[in-house]
């Protein structure tokens, strides 16, 4: 199934393209937007993290957007600058043609819907017309770069079909990626399987595109989508950082890099990411638009590599593969930490004053001080080396 692309020549089956839209879908979530001098600090961390394209915003929404687009796609010369279009908007393709002019290599992904309920309520356009506005919008968008994606959107809600009737459409036009979103993250990941299965078995010219996979993350199902995608063909993925975009995001590029690092047994793909660049470039999302990610959240999360539990301290002090399926450091944290709670045990506690340069207790000093800190965690929920330091120092002293 390796396939021959305009951006980036031969693909082999398994290479997995990593298409970032922090920039854009990311930026279209409340609060989240960023300015000018933002959006080129994350276009070169992305561009460091390895992703294969970003979507660098919407040219014809505005200026400031035409502007970043524009701008990045000067600096940016490793990555596809993709800028984004409707298929049918008045000055949309033009624009974003212009706008990734500057770029080594830039891509248009034009859109429109395809679900009934959207060409019904929302177009006010009748399927017939959808399918010719597919065929200009793919033409045009041809007229400034070979690397063309179309879009369904709301295409996880659309009548078979009809979506195989588009896509035809859309390749015949000149569309090199097709992206099926799951617009408003609706699907399971059997709905996913069985959309890219009927599309790569029914559509004529299927096997000389890339499948995309877009999921939003309604249900919380975004990455579990996406990888459903890819075991069905797909083999794009588009996502963002932190899982930040429309309503509650997009799928989480960390997420999905490390389930096909972690799992490579049974996901045997492959990806440009420098994994260890994740934990950064999520610190520096979280900086530039002001929200932190929660605690839990997995890979980058401040607790994603941290134990509080005695049995979990013991077992991560003699192996860390008992607790732990990745290394911190495969991410970019310096270590996983050990929490010192009202769950630890004496491991854990015996660890950190080492640490901390207390290895010369005698065992009866080390019980005292450790009843004691058990003491203090109960009545307190984060003890900080100070709380340590204060009370090893008194029993040291009432010696
Ligand atoms: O979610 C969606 O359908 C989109 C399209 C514009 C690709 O973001
Ligand atoms: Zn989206």
């Amino acid at each position: 199934m390796s396939i021959d692309h305009p951006s980036f020549g031969r693909i082999d089956a398994n290479r997995v393209i990593i298409f970032d839209t922090t920039l854009r879908d990311g930026e279209q979530s409340p609060g989240f937007s960023m300015n000018l001098a933002e959006k080129l600090r994350m276009a070169e961390a992305l561009e460091e993290l390895g992703v294969d394209v970003m979507e660098a915003g919407f040219p014809v929404a505005s200026k400031g957007d035409f502007d970043s687009v524009h701008q990045i796609a000067q600096k940016v010369k490793n990555t596809v600058v993709c800028a984004l279009a409707r298929s049918g908007g008045k000055n949309d393709i033009a624009s974003a043609g212009e706008a990734i002019k500057p770029a080594k290599r830039g891509r248009i992904h034009n859109f429109i819907s395809t679900s009934p309920l959207h060409m019904k309520y929302k177009l006010r356009m009748e399927p017939e017309t959808v399918l010719e506005v597919i065929e200009a919008g793919n033409r045009a968008a041809r007229q400034f770069t070979d690397d063309v994606e179309w879009s369904a959107e709301d295409g996880s809600r659309t009548e078979p079909d009809f979506l195989c009737r588009c896509v035809e459409t859309a390749i015949r036009a000149g569309a090199t990626t097709i992206n099926i979103p799951d617009t408003v993250g609706y699907s399971t990941p059997e709905d996913m399987a069985r959309i890219f299965a009927d599309l790569r078995a029914r559509v004529p010219g299927a096997d000389g595109v890339i499948f995309s996979t877009h999921n939003h993350n309604d249900l919380g199902l975004g990455v579990a989508n996406t990888i459903a995608a890819l075991k069905a063909g797909a083999r794009q993925v588009e996502c963002t950082i932190n899982g930040i975009g429309e309503r509650a995001g997009n799928a989480a590029l960390e997420e999905i890099i490390m389930v096909l690092r972690t799992r490579h047994d049974v996901l045997p793909f492959t990806t440009g990411i420098h994994t260890e660049r994740l934990l950064r470039t999520s610190r520096m999302l979280a900086t530039i638009t002001g929200f932190d990610v929660q605690p839990n959240k997995a890979i980058v999360g401040r607790n994603a590599f941290a134990h509080e539990s005695g049995i979990h301290q013991d077992g991560i002090l003699k192996n860390a593969a008992t607790y732990e399926i990745m290394t911190p450091e495969s991410v970019g944290w310096t270590r996983s930490s050990l929490v010192l709670g009202k769950h630890s045990g004496r491991a854990a506690f015996r660890d950190k004053l080492k640490a901390m340069g207390y290895d010369k207790l005698e065992e009866d000093q080390f019980n005292e001080a450790f009843s004691r800190f058990k003491d203090l965690a109960d009545r307190k929920k984060v003890i900080y080396d100070e709380d340590l330091v204060a009370l090893v120092d008194d029993e040291v002293r009432d010696h």
